[in-house]
């Protein structure tokens, strides 16, 4: 077979190629076990003369490397023809579909944004686990047992030494007894009590335990902290009144109002004309606190604090019925 020739038939065939099955066609004819190359090197046994059998294989490895060229070449361009086929078939003018987008569930962000204003003031985050030994979540706070004040922390119980948590309070003592003072740390968390969901209640909600130790802290400390700290979760020149309480593991104890929201201390339905709502308990860490630590209560000294996110978000948001943070209703949800 003539080498030349040979050329020429491969340009020519080349160019009638239009799809993948003739490309394959043209592929098997010439590389294939029994194509047209095989063939030629078949042949080349057969010439005596060495240098004229040298000169020919040369001939035909060149016109096989012009194979390959040809074959690549026209291989990517009909790649490139079925891409543009397929773009044709794709209205680009068409609306692109609506992509709803997620968002952080209102307590969520409530919840970040309470941190957020401490880590700003100073304070870093611990947390503790929702099933919490008795000790840590009664005795080592000083709630004596059967002391009345356990009564309102009614709960689930696991064992008789197992609950789950009422309070952030225990994440107080697990912090104290791994980290020596000073400690400014706030701990968020989910608590549990035995109460009927109604709209105010819930057996499951969120607090945000605050706490200081330090030489010299003063009442004034908490004030001011807690003072800031309502300014900035409500965005609003609002103040802060503290009343008298109790609360077995700090002393003295203190409930803490803002100025209503909803009226700004005018008076109205939502703080019942009062013009203030109660947003956290808090007081001055209480000296048994700190012995069953084996802090020395002569030395240290601190102020606590613990507050509802569902209330602080309901505060913040006018709603007026917790159940509306768990039925996951997104009409709801996506309000925020
Ligand atoms: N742990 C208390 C509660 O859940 C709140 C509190 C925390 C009060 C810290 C004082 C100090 O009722």
């Amino acid at each position: 077979m003539d080498i030349s020739l040979l050329k020429e038939q491969i340009k020519n065939e080349a160019d009638l190629i239009k799809n993948e099955i003739d490309l394959r066609n043209f592929s098997s004819k010439y590389r294939g076990s029994n194509g047209i190359f095989n063939q030629l090197f078949q042949d080349l046994k057969n010439i005596q003369n060495k240098d004229e059998r040298k000169q020919k294989g040369k001939e035909i490895n060149d016109l096989k490397l012009f194979f390959d060229e040809i074959w690549t070449q026209k291989e990517k361009e009909l790649i490139e023809k079925l891409r543009l086929e397929e773009l044709k078939q794709i209205d680009l003018t068409l609306p692109a579909y609506e992509v709803k987008k997620g968002k952080l569930h209102p307590l969520t962000k409530v919840m970040e944004e309470i941190k957020s204003i401490f880590l700003r003031m100073g304070f870093s985050i611990a947390e503790g686990p929702d099933i919490e030994a008795d000790y840590y979540n009664f005795e080592a706070l000083n709630f004596p047992k059967d002391h009345p004040s356990r009564d309102m922390h009614d709960t689930f119980r696991i064992d008789d030494s197992y609950i789950l948590r009422t309070h952030t309070s225990p994440i107080q003592i697990r912090t104290m007894e791994k980290f020596k003072p000073p400690l400014k740390i706030i701990a968020p968390g989910r608590v549990f009590r035995r109460d009927a969901i109604d709209a105010s209640h819930s057996p499951v909600f969120h607090q945000v335990e605050g706490f200081m130790v330090d030489k010299n802290i003063r009442f004034s400390d908490l004030k001011g902290v807690l003072d800031l700290f309502t300014k900035e979760i409500f965005g609003k020149n609002l103040n802060t009144r503290f009343r008298p309480s109790f609360f077995p593991f700090t002393e003295p104890s203190a409930e803490v109002d803002v100025q209503c929201v909803n009226c700004m201390g005018k008076g109205c339905p939502a703080c019942k004309y009062t013009g203030w709502l109660e947003i956290l308990g808090a007081g001055m860490i209480h000296p048994n606190v700190f012995r069953a630590v084996k802090y020395d209560p002569k030395k240290w000294t601190g102020f606590a604090f613990g507050m509802g996110v569902e209330r602080i978000a309901m505060l913040k948001y006018g709603i007026n019925d917790l159940r509306l943070f768990y039925e996951n209703d997104l009409r709801f949800l996506g309000q925020f």
